[in-house]
């Protein structure tokens, strides 16, 4: 399904089984309003309901994936108005979403932005990309996993240095700390991240949605925790179709036709 081009999202289907949301704010460097962050939980929520859809690319335009939470629009909130905005229920949707989310970076992605980014499984991110969590030079600090998603993906040492200077890194620094995936040039975001997309969608489905299920759920669990809900959904793959057609194909030196059954 689409949406206008007027709308602050887009949609397109640029492959079979890929969707690619697309923020479309360029204007203000993509910031995260209200009407935004409503548009995406929506559209992850619609998604999340459409086996048709097997991985997503979230993208955003030249200059920016996203800057932030938008400042206009926060500035003058008091405490319980900025309560009542119940933003983390919308970020949940997001989090939710069962099938894999490839981030595909050019330019800004800082505070909201950056936090965006780390919803996503794999990011994949132009040379010219800037991540960082900016909070703290605007009287604030990140809400949204800017502490927490961060702190795991890039430890300690360097996640504090970022949240408590602010200063944004480059993707080539992003990328050996670990907040990204692959480094490829700014004109190839889109087509890298599409392409991954089309080989995950290739995938068993099944297999997809396990995987990330349970390195996600995994990562805060106690490690004898985690590696038996590895075993037990490993296991409870031999019970799919597609396990069957996948080890008969290779057997059978043939490709597989999965089904996600
Ligand atoms: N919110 C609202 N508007 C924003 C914005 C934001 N986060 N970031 C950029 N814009 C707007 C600018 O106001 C400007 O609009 P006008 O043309 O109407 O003036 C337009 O986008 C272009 O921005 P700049 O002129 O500033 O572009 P630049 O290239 O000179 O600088 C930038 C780019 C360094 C990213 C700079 O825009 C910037 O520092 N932006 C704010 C980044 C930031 O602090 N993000 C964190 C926000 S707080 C947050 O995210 C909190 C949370 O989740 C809880």
């Amino acid at each position: 399904m689409s949406v206008p081009d007027k709308s602050v999202i887009v949609e397109e289907r640029p492959e079979e089984g890929v969707a690619v949301i697309r923020l479309n704010r360029p204007d203000v460097l993509n910031a995260l309003n209200m009407e935004v962050r409503r548009a995406l939980a929506e559209r992850f929520t619609a998604l999340a309901d459409d086996p048709s859809v097997k991985a997503v690319v979230l993208a955003g335009s030249e200059k920016a994936f996203a800057a932030g939470a938008d400042i206009a629009e926060m500035k003058d909130l008091g405490v319980v108005e900025q309560y009542q905005r119940h933003a983390e229920r919308l970020w949940r949707a997001i989090a939710a979403y069962p099938r894999p989310v490839i981030a595909a970076v050019r330019g800004y992605a800082l505070g909201g932005g950056c936090e965006l980014a780390m919803h996503a499984d794999i990011i994949i991110a132009g040379q010219g990309a800037q991540f960082g969590q900016p909070e703290i030079r605007v009287g604030i600090m990140p809400g949204a996993g800017g502490t927490q998603r961060l702190l795991r993906a890039v430890g300690k040492y360097k996640a504090m240095k970022m949240l408590l200077t602010g200063k944004p890194v480059g993707a080539e620094e992003a990328l050996s700390m670990g907040l990204v995936s692959e480094m490829v040039e700014d004109d190839a975001v889109e087509t890298t991240a599409i392409a991954m997309a089309k080989t995950i969608a290739g995938m068993p489905p099944i297999a997809v949605e396990q995987i990330k299920e349970v390195v996600l759920a995994g990562q805060d669990a106690p490690l004898d925790t985690a590696l038996a809900l590895e075993r037990k959904a490993m296991q409870m793959l031999f019970a799919s179709a597609d396990q069957k057609e996948g080890m008969a194909a290779f057997v059978e030196k043939r490709r597989p036709a999965y089904k996600g059954e």
